[in-house]
């Protein structure tokens, strides 16, 4: 089987502003994963080291792709195998539109749950995956719940998920569905860092009956999902310049559209239109004082950094 792409998972506090360089922010990515801490002293020259360590595993990377066993023992999820997000196979069918030209589920009623704070944990994934499911919840039943990110952090590594080093909301939800449900952050709380699983079977209190996986690049098949089920789960390529992002439709020309670049994975809730440019609406793990209050608006139509790469959503059991 193919190794899935640990989505590393940029974190908030990790972008400071003036937004940092991308080398600065991987190695504040890399010290946090590994529980390092540096003098301020010491820091520029382990910087150094830390970059020029990067750029060697970066173009050995790109001469032999298929060379898997040379682990670079820096970085965890860049560069270093031959990654995949996307499902083996889909199995979301879709209609044939037309689509309203727009949709905001936030709009709509209480769909939308509050934006959340990774922290300094590579767990974006499990935020799309609890705000997922938290929407299809609320939309089944009225009822808005707030699910624990910390069981998926915990517990979900047999569906090639890692904790604080990534993993995918299509496998959370398989993880949900398997593990027959999911607590609530009350009775699981967020702590921001890998632990032993303590999930009690008694405190589940959302569940999932089947996980809809939209085929890869099929933008408009994420464009009908959103309109007519549930807001969308999907990753996409940060780079440089999105960690710049403040406000307006973030569009780029540095990232990648492929599926083994993606490295974030947040949440589309609604869709539409600016002055003719297309755009996601997207919930993001970064606290509500980041972009648009937790939120950021990106150039939909054109599979913009990947965003159509493995995008997926929960059908809950109620
Ligand atoms: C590329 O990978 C193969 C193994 O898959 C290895 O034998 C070969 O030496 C590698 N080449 C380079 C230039 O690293
Ligand atoms: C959906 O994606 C998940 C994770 O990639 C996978 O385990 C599951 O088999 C997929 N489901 C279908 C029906 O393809
Ligand atoms: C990724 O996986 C999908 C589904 O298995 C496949 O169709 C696609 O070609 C793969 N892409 C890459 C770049 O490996």
């Amino acid at each position: 089987m193919r190794a899935v792409l640990p989505l590393l998972c940029a974190a908030a506090w990790l972008l400071g502003a003036p937004a940092l360089s991308l080398k600065k922010f991987h190695f504040k990515s890399w010290m946090v994963q590994h529980k390092k801490t540096y003098s301020s002293r010491e820091y520029p020259h382990r910087m150094q080291t830390f970059a020029s360590n990067w750029r060697k595993i970066n173009a050995h990377n790109r001469r032999n792709h298929t060379f898997e066993s040379t682990r670079a023992p820096l970085l965890h999820g860049w560069g270093r195998e031959k990654h995949n997000c996307s499902a083996t196979k889909s199995n979301y069918l879709r209609g044939r539109g037309p689509y309203p030209p727009s949709m905001d589920w936030r709009k709509k009623g209480n769909f939308v749950s509050p934006v959340k704070n990774q922290g300094a944990c590579g767990s974006c994934w499990t935020f799309s995956t609890t705000g997922a499911l938290e929407s299809a919840v609320a939309i089944a039943t009225g009822k808005m719940l707030s699910l624990a990110e910390q069981q998926l952090v915990d517990c979900a590594k047999d569906f090639n998920n890692h904790g604080c080093q990534g993993g995918l909301p299509s496998q959370a939800f398989e993880y949900i569905l398997y593990n027959k449900g999911i607590m609530s952050e009350d009775t699981y709380p967020y702590q921001g860092k890998d632990g032993t699983c303590r999930f009690q079977p008694g405190k589940a209190i959302a569940f999932v009956k089947d996980v809809a996986n939209i085929t890869m690049n099929d933008e408009q098949a994420m464009v009908e999902a959103v309109a007519l089920y549930n807001p969308v789960s999907f990753a996409f390529e940060v780079t440089d310049d999105f960690l710049m992002y403040r406000r307006g439709v973030y569009s780029s020309t540095s990232c990648h559209n492929t599926p083994d670049k993606v490295n974030h994975a947040v949440l589309a809730v609604g869709y539409g239109e600016d002055k003719g440019t297309p755009y996601w609406i997207v919930k993001n793990s970064w606290g509500s004082q980041w972009g648009m209050n937790g939120y950021f608006l990106i150039e939909r139509g054109k599979n913009m950094c990947g965003l159509a790469a493995c995008a997926s959503y929960p059908i809950p059991l109620v």
